[in-house]
């Protein structure tokens, strides 16, 4: 089964990143969509997103990394994917997932698939990350040691 897991990933956290390598392990292949929203202000552009999920991924050989634009529904229409999968890391994550599961089967019928988040990552964000850093505060247990050199860049 061919599955898309979907997302900002500004930057791509370790509650990402166990997601996306728990999923290679259940399906047989994973494509990673890396939005571009020109509604939303990010700190990395799409293509510097999309290079280091490479990076952090290139032993995933059934991952794949792509960005997309427009409606997910569309992109996992052209990527030909069976479903969606988005990892949920507590009850706040759950309304929101839950309406856009619903939109996402309204507009096109498909499943989205829900993977609850290790425990040791359940409290990690990207806003978080971006904010603790901003402040000087330690991220590395946070975020795979590539994105820590690319926010020392920013
Ligand atoms: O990591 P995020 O920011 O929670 O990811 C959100 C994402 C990319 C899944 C969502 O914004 C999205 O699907 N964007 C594409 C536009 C779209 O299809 N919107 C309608 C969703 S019901």
């Amino acid at each position: 089964m061919k599955i898309l897991i979907p997302g900002s990933f500004d930057p791509p956290t370790n509650g990402h990143i166990d997601v996306i390598k728990r999923s290679s392990s259940v399906f047989d292949e994973v494509i990673v969509g890396v939005v571009v929203n020109p509604q939303k202000e990010s700190m990395f552009d799409v293509s510097q997103r999309e290079n280091m999920l490479i990076e952090i991924l290139k032993d995933y050989k059934n991952v794949e990394i792509k960005s997309f634009e427009g409606l997910l529904v569309d992109f996992a229409k052209q990527m030909n994917v069976s479903a969606i999968v988005k990892g949920l890391r507590a009850m706040t994550d759950f309304d929101y997932e839950f309406q856009m599961a619903q939109m996402n089967f309204n507009l096109a019928d498909f499943e989205t698939i829900f993977i609850a988040a290790s425990p040791e990552y359940g409290y990690v964000s990207s806003s978080m990350v971006k904010e603790i850093f901003s402040y000087g505060g330690d991220v590395n247990a946070l975020v795979p040691s590539i994105v820590v050199e690319r926010l020392k860049d920013v």
